[in-house]
């Protein structure tokens, strides 16, 4: 059986203290943990995960003072430059989810260019969270199921998430010692796995991420049936 997660998910938290424990600008701990992100989706992708969605900036995030935001969308803009092309040319394919109205307009240009140039690719997809917040993502997907006048189902309300098409996070892994969701995949994360570690996200390695996978691999998953009922199922296939 393959016990790879098909859709994997990361809050990737912790890059201020990181930077703060290294008497290092917070700026610092964001370009590390950028850094480890890109080659933390190299290894996901190489393993067998179909889908990668990252938290990097959410909703909240936004009222961080002006310094820190500055020096986030500087990063942002050199890493869809340079870094991202390297997943690009890898054949994956780049989604942003979130209001990308409030970011910067070149960044926005930015984005546009690498969704539209990856738009064809199959070898996965990596889906980057920005200005995202699952409270927001749901009234907008409700507000367009009114606008549309039909009643929605809970799969139709699902394809007008931000998401849609995608399967639901199978996993979803948060760095940075904190046990809770803050604002993340609120309905995507139904049935989702959840693995929390004390390690900041500049230092989860690939090693870590791997340490997440095993864990995952142990879980028992019953959508709400009994065991018996998911043995059954499993001998069937
Ligand atoms: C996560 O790291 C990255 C963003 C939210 C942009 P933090 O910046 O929240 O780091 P801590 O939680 O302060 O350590
Ligand atoms: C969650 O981290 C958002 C990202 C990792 C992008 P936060 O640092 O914003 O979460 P809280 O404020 O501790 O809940
Ligand atoms: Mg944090």
């Amino acid at each position: 059986m393959n016990r790879i997660p098909t859709h994997v998910a990361i809050i990737m938290d912790g890059n201020g203290r990181w930077a703060k424990a290294r008497l290092l600008p917070r700026g610092e701990g964001h370009r590390q943990g950028m850094n480890r992100m890109i080659d933390l989706a190299d290894h996901a992708f190489a393993v067998g995960v179909k889908v990668l969605t990252v938290y990097a900036l959410s909703t909240e995030n936004l009222s961080r003072p002006k310094e820190e935001l500055d020096g986030l969308f500087s990063l942002f803009r050199k890493y869809f430059k340079q870094n991202v092309r390297r997943l690009l040319d890898k054949g994956i394919r780049v989604r942003i989810i979130g209001d990308v109205s409030a970011l910067p307009q070149d960044i926005r240009a930015l984005i546009a260019e690498s969704e539209a140039e990856s738009e064809g690719n199959t070898a996965g997809c990596i889906n980057i969270a920005l200005n995202y917040g699952a409270r927001q993502e749901i009234v907008r997907a409700v507000n367009r199921a009114v606008a549309s006048g039909r009643p929605v189902t809970a799969e139709s309300l699902s394809a007008l998430l931000y998401t849609g098409g995608q399967p639901d996070p199978d996993l979803i892994i948060r760095t940075g010692k904190e046990k809770r969701i803050s604002n993340f995949l609120l309905y995507q994360a139904a049935y989702a796995e959840l693995y929390f570690s004390d390690v900041m996200f500049p230092d989860f390695s690939d090693a870590e991420f791997d340490k997440a996978l095993a864990d995952f691999a142990g879980r028992k998953r019953r959508f709400g049936k009994t065991d018996e009922q998911v043995e059954k199922e499993e001998e069937k296939q």
